[in-house]
């Protein structure tokens, strides 16, 4: 069976990506939120996860709104990037596991989540800027990825309480895979922040600081807000709390704290890094 090691909940700003491009990780804007990972890369060398599954939202580079599936999974054996207009260094393709891909597609199918599957998948900063911070130096890809993209852009959007369920789908297809794998579950977004409108800059740090606290111990209380609560509470893009959502679904009822870093702001961003195992 996949074992699941951790679940790691990440924002994933564009302008991180920008910073690790140009080295101003020890800028003192940037320095208090870099150095929150730096317990992350511990643990990750101890861990050493194979595969990381990661929760995310497309922003416009491999889905647009003329089409925008609620939930759709790369099956893919590789995943390129391109820029989806932030100016970011393009990065080397991901690896991929098509083996898991199928498995993971086929398990969710069996329980009445009826994902897209993509065979070819455009990777965006939701997941270039995740891999960018968990292994830094973008040339390592010895870690696979399998991306879930969950639409939280184009409303309808899919409630919290469907979100942590397909986590929860996603954590049951791990017990049943067939070879033993070392699984990191990721969560790419958020925390509050609202990039336009009357609110552009709207931060939330009370509610986000009660997500942190309820995704530890009590999840389901954040799948009890309605899509437009989120909306309202966290702001339009603070609802990519969603991929942390499916993530916490995927890991055991009980989970422990390993860390948390919040840090307000980076660009428009209350951003977070959380560490479950
Ligand atoms: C910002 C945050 C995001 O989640 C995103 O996708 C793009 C930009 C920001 O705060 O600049
Ligand atoms: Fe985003």
């Amino acid at each position: 069976m996949a074992l699941i090691v951790g679940g790691l909940g990440t924002s994933h700003v564009p302008a991180i990506g920008g910073a690790i491009a140009r080295g101003a990780q020890g800028e003192s804007y940037w320095k208090p939120f870099f150095d929150g990972f730096d317990p992350v890369h511990r643990w990750l060398d101890a861990t050493k996860p194979d595969v990381a599954i990661i929760f995310y939202n497309d922003h416009g580079l491999n889905f647009f709104l003329d089409k925008m599936p609620t939930f759709a999974i790369g099956v893919a054996n590789s995943y390129c990037n391109a820029d989806e207009g932030w100016g970011l260094p393009v990065q080397r393709p991901f690896r991929g596991d098509p083996k898991l891909s199928w498995h993971l597609t086929e398990a969710l199918l069996a329980e009445e989540f009826d994902l897209t599957t993509c065979q070819e998948m455009l990777v965006d900063h939701a997941v270039t800027v995740p891999m960018s911070l968990l292994w830094p130096g973008v040339g390592d890809r010895s870690v696979a990825i399998v991306p879930i993209a969950v639409n939280t852009v184009q409303h309808p959007l899919p409630s919290p309480s469907r979100c942590f369920k397909l986590g929860k789908a996603v954590g049951r297809a791990l017990d049943t895979y067939p070879e033993s794998l070392n699984v990191l579950v990721v969560g790419s977004g958020g925390l509050s922040h609202q990039l336009d409108g009357a609110r552009a800059g709207f931060i939330n740090k009370p509610f986000d600081l009660m997500c942190l606290d309820k995704l530890v111990d009590d999840p389901e209380a954040i799948t009890r807000f309605s899509v437009l609560d989120l909306v309202e509470l966290a702001g339009t893009q603070g609802v990519e709390i969603l991929n942390w959502l499916a993530m916490r679904g995927a890991l055991s009822d009980r989970v422990s704290k390993l860390h948390c870093n919040y840090h307000v702001p980076i660009s428009n961003t209350a951003s977070a890094v959380l560490l479950l195992g």
